[in-house]
């Protein structure tokens, strides 16, 4: 593997390594977006399109990429999106991620629609890690994750705000994919003769478990049963900010879920500044979607953001190598971004102000 591994000399390496190893429905799975997938190319092309305005002459000698989230120090500002199912693209799944991450110091933010339960998630290494819950309609079945995941260590609960409906995927529909079910959901699990057979049988099994009710109380109900940070992620909009803000969220993360819901939404680096002006320093703002440089993850952080993550990238290290190479993935990426804050003339990320960008 490590001589393959040497070839792979940036994240989109990761992507074309892993679709060769993957069986294709499950590469498309994980690759995918919604309807006609405009929002998997949105931004890629709002990030190329921001100009970097560089100083330089600047004392660049130590170049401290550390920061923290939510009071944990990590050392760079680049976190492990939620994503399920990590078993479709390596046997030990978020066992393997979550040694990655930890490896890396950074925080991994674990799916509750992961392969493994989670309590094994958070045995497989003494990382920081969050907790993703999605708007489930059974509050009890809320709160029993909830309780496991401070049982077991996990430090903030990731409240997903922009997926109470499951988006038509069409590579997954063609495919005839289905997710297997998780063990965290044991009472939604859809009978293993169709999760194989037919994509309705998980859109189904999301439209029993999803809350479409659910407004911004959900958030202070979930804040009120739990001394753990709330984080909302998957809003584009100031004014969501602003309510999940108010409505207890001690963080909220720009996101589109990597284009896997409202196709031809606004990309996350241009909803970024609005959401940053909404919030103010009332909670952090991090971002996610499309992250593959460390220039990228530069303009983020002068657009205001405190962090990026990333989750198509972990998964392509993770069917690459294992817990090795989503380390791989996570210390290129740190990596790039320290050379470009750098070629910036910023010396920390405090340093990395808008004035860098155009
Ligand atoms: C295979 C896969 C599964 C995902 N599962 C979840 C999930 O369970 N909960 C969630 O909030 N977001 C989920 N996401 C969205 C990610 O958290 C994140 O928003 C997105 O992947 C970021 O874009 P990127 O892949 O371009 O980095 C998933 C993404 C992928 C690719």
């Amino acid at each position: 593997m490590t001589d393959t591994v040497n070839h792979l000399v940036n994240l989109d390496d990761y992507e074309t390594r892993a679709r060769e190893l993957l069986d294709p429905a499950a590469y498309d799975y994980i690759a995918g977006g919604a309807d006609a997938e405009v929002s998997l190319g949105l931004p890629r092309r709002a990030l190329d399109a921001i100009r970097l305005r560089p100083r330089v002459m600047t004392d660049i000698t130590t170049c401290d990429l550390s920061t923290t989230v939510l009071g944990h120090p990590v050392p760079a500002p680049i976190l492990v999106a939620p994503s399920g199912d990590h078993g479709i693209a390596h046997p030990a799944g978020e066992l393997a991620t979550a040694r990655g991450a930890a490896d890396t110091g950074t925080v991994m933010v674990v799916s509750s629609g992961s392969t493994y339960p989670l309590e094994d998630i958070a045995a497989a290494a003494a990382g920081p890690r969050w907790m993703h819950l999605p708007l489930l309609r059974d509050r009890d079945l809320a709160v029993e994750l909830l309780r496991r995941a401070e049982r077991s260590g996990y430090s903030a609960i990731c409240l997903t705000v922009d997926h109470k409906v499951m988006a038509k995927r069409e590579r997954n529909i063609r495919n005839r994919w289905s997710t297997p079910p998780s063990p965290n959901f044991p009472a939604a699990a859809v009978p293993r003769a169709e999760w194989d057979v037919t994509g309705a049988a998980i859109r189904k099994r999301f439209d029993g478990l999803l809350d479409r009710s659910a407004t911004w109380p959900y958030v202070s109900w979930l804040a009120e049963r739990t001394s753990l940070p709330v984080v909302a992620k998957g809003v584009l909009a100031g004014a969501d900010a602003a309510l999940a803000v108010a409505s207890g969220a001690a963080a909220v993360i720009v996101s589109d879920h990597g284009g896997r819901q409202l196709d031809t939404a606004v990309p996350p680096i241009e909803a970024l500044p609005e959401v940053v002006a909404a919030v103010g320093d009332r909670a952090e703002v991090y971002v996610d979607g499309g992250f593959r440089r460390g220039t990228d993850v530069l303009k983020a952080l002068a657009l205001g953001a405190r962090a990026v993550l990333i989750g198509r990238p972990v998964l392509w290290g993770l069917a690459v190598d294992g817990a090795a190479g989503v380390s791989a993935v996570l210390l290129m990426l740190r990596d790039e971004l320290e050379t470009a804050m750098a070629m910036c003339g910023a010396a920390g990320v405090a340093g990395v102000t808008k004035e860098l960008v155009r």
